[in-house]
């Protein structure tokens, strides 16, 4: 999910370089004292998270937060921010005010099980302890929810199947005021890891694992690709291919574990549907970020059995050194049937949208490249490498990943 408000404040930053180079050298922002940073545990590690789809297409793991052991939190690298659902936080000893705002609004994108829709959520700020795979932050700064509201999907609280959300994104798209770094970043900023690596290898078994602090080497079929990570915004650039023909070039993707299926920009995805002969669908419905504005969402229905072959270029043609290759990392076959109409009727995981038009400035569309990439792939977001790494898993259904 992308916290659409919030997304846009971070962007806008981003103009300023799309232009420019890449840039290669990182620091993370933040000099706030709500965190650890006096209390480091020295000992510099790793850890890993056993990670499952659930039945609304998001992946889920458990932490421990506050008082609660197994919590279950939908992992989400398109926002920043932990939101437990109302009635589930349970303070511990460790809990402190936020410093800053008691109240928080946001507005996530992508919340239904078909990856499309609004929600607006309302809560109050904290800060507690949030632990999982023997990693901590002991005062990190989390919201607790208080009201919620639904935009263009039906009235189900579709995002906010178990306990809550956590976001890996940084500081800059967290709704809260001032805005906080999500757990990922504190572990980081904390030096609590042996590198500030976030590795989501998410199997089309449904099965997968979430790792910090290290590469799980054991896990890549092969060495990984790494294209820059625009500003750690987690946003690439890459080419789009159908059957492993560039068909699209340098297109910004924005890598966003927390939403169903694929967004294209309108433009783009016309283009993509003409080309596969899907005869494209178009609904409308309300904006509640730009009310005069209204979302128009493109669809298409493919035969079940024969699933598109759409994969993503890396790096993009017009970014390849000397010698250098590109490689493809195709949707896998597994990830498409997941919106079925009984005889071989599929809706299409690819979509077209214009909810993310203008994110990066004028004229330039943004993909929202959803978990039904991620199955089968190795994604690795190098915080202090500022690169996004692809790689194809040894076993893409990371079956035996409990
Ligand atoms: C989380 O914990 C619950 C209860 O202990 C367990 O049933 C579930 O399988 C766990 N989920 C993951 C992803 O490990
Ligand atoms: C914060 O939200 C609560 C619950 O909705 C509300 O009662 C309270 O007035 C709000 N406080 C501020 C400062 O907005
Ligand atoms: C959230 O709070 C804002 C500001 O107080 C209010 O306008 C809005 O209606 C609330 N939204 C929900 C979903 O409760
Ligand atoms: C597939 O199902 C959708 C939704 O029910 C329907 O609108 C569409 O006409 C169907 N397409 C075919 C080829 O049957």
């Amino acid at each position: 999910m992308g916290p659409l408000a919030t997304l846009l404040l971070a962007l806008i930053s981003v103009c300023s370089f799309t232009h420019a180079a890449a840039v290669d050298s990182f620091s993370i922002a933040s000099h706030r004292d709500y965190a650890d940073s006096n209390n480091l545990p020295r000992k510099r590690q790793s850890g890993s998270v056993p990670s499952e789809l659930g039945k609304t297409l998001y992946w889920f793991a458990n932490f421990s937060v506050g008082d609660a052991d197994s919590v279950r939190l939908l992992i989400d690298t398109g926002s920043t921010d932990l939101l437990m659902n109302e009635g589930v936080y349970k303070p511990s000893k460790n809990q402190k005010p936020y410093k800053g705002h008691k109240n928080f609004t946001i507005t996530y994108e992508g919340v239904s099980r078909g990856g499309f829709g609004f929600e607006t959520l309302n809560g109050t700020t904290m800060t507690d302890t949030v632990s999982a795979g023997g990693l901590t932050v002991k005062h990190q700064a989390m919201g607790s929810l208080t009201d919620y509201k639904y935009y263009n999907t039906p009235p189900k609280p579709y995002a906010m199947q178990g306990d809550g959300i956590i976001g890996f994104a940084g500081a800059r798209s967290s709704s809260f005021t001032p805005g906080a770094n999500s757990w990922f970043w504190n572990l980081c900023k904390n030096k609590a890891i042996s590198q500030c690596k976030l590795g989501l290898l998410f199997g089309t078994s449904g099965k997968g694992q979430t790792v910090l602090g290290k590469r799980a080497t054991h896990h890549l079929k092969n060495p990984l690709t790494t294209v820059p990570d625009l500003e750690n915004t987690y946003i690439v650039r890459g080419d789009i291919t159908l059957n492993n023909h560039i068909v699209l070039r340098s297109q910004y993707l924005i890598l966003d574990s927390g939403t169903d299926n694929i967004q294209a920009p309108l433009p783009a995805a016309h283009r993509l549907f003409s080309l596969l002969n899907l005869h494209p669908h178009t609904a409308s419905g309300a904006n509640p970020v730009h009310p005069h504005h209204p979302v128009r969402e493109l669809t298409a229905f493919f035969p079940c059995s024969r699933p598109p072959v759409l994969g993503f270029s890396f790096p993009p043609h017009a970014e390849l050194k000397p010698g250098q290759k590109a490689r493809v990392f195709n949707v896998l076959p597994e990830a498409w049937g997941v919106y079925p109409h009984g005889e071989d009727n599929c809706t299409s995981i690819l979509g077209g949208t214009n909810a993310l038009d203008g994110l990066l400035g004028r004229g330039t569309g943004a993909w929202l490249v959803g978990q039904s990439f991620f199955q089968g792939h190795y994604v690795e977001f190098d915080l202090e490498g500022g690169t996004i790494g692809f790689g194809d898993l040894v076993d893409p259904g990371m079956e035996g990943c409990a």
